[in-house]
């Protein structure tokens, strides 16, 4: 995206909160969370995409849409195009502050958040070379990744065969783990995507389950780093599991919150 095209959607955000979303003192009305990240080591970049962001939200919700995969596809389309916009332009301008909030495992991915609010939640994972999720849902919520560094492989299913009855099933030892239910429908694989920094993909369940890897063959190391907008936050999350007939419910966890390491959930 060309410097006129971010001009001209900084200007549309401009024109876009001016009377209609700001508090009485000027500052966002979604600046409520802005508070927490007004420290030295809570500014930059990134926390200023955050901020944008929260006010493309908040432009949706002034002007009465649900923000759900559900939501009216005029305000989504909009919604869209602003996110891709601004996680386009924050990639474009080379910044690198994402990388304070980096932490590989070898084991496994990592979740990091960086920062929510009732209406979204922006996080990064990083992946090691190898590594990648289960099959897994959006709950209602619209999903965009982007990846920061490196690149991934997106697996894209439908659910072809729900089953019949529901039983429960064994649990896998996660940290998060709710329930878990056999058996697990028939997925039928959709379409396979190869992503590069800089390219912002979108899910959301009415369109497709998927899972994500970092290849063998990623030319970064250790792996890639990915941004996520979850919206609203995702609070559930189901794994499918063909090999162990189940799906697994989870509680999504992170491995650090605002830059502080949390126990050993991930
Ligand atoms: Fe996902």
């Amino acid at each position: 995206m060309g410097e006129d095209t971010i001009a001209r959607f900084r200007a549309w955000i401009r024109r876009a909160f001016a009377g209609t979303a700001s508090s009485q003192d000027g500052s966002p009305k979604a600046g409520r969370t802005a508070s927490r990240i007004g420290s030295a080591t809570r500014s930059g970049p990134l926390m200023q995409l955050y901020e944008d962001l929260c006010k493309a939200f908040a432009h949706e919700k002034a002007l009465g849409y649900a923000i759900n995969n559900a939501q009216d596809p005029e305000s989504f389309a909009r919604l869209d195009a602003a996110v891709s916009a601004l996680v386009r332009a924050y990639i474009e301008a080379g910044h690198t502050d994402y990388r304070r909030y980096a932490n590989f495992n070898p084991h496994h991915y990592v979740r990091n958040l960086i920062e929510e609010n009732e209406d979204f939640e922006l996080m990064i994972l990083c992946w090691q070379k190898g590594q990648g999720s289960r099959v897994h849902n959006h709950a209602d919520s619209h999903g965009w990744l982007t990846p920061l560094y490196g690149e991934m492989v997106e697996h894209q299913y439908e659910v072809t065969d729900a089953g019949s009855g529901e039983a429960p099933a064994d649990v896998p030892p996660l940290p998060g783990v709710l329930a878990a239910t056999s058996p697990c429908p028939t997925l039928r694989h959709l379409r396979t995507t190869r992503v590069g920094a800089g390219v912002v993909t979108y899910i959301n369940d009415r369109l497709a389950l998927h899972s994500v890897r970092c290849p063998d063959d990623c030319p970064t190391e250790p792996g890639g780093i990915t941004l996520h907008i979850y919206s609203p936050p995702i609070r559930r999350v189901k794994l499918y599991e063909p090999e162990s007939d189940r799906i697994v419910l989870r509680k999504p966890g992170f491995f650090t919150v605002r830059g502080r390491k949390l126990r050993e959930k991930h």
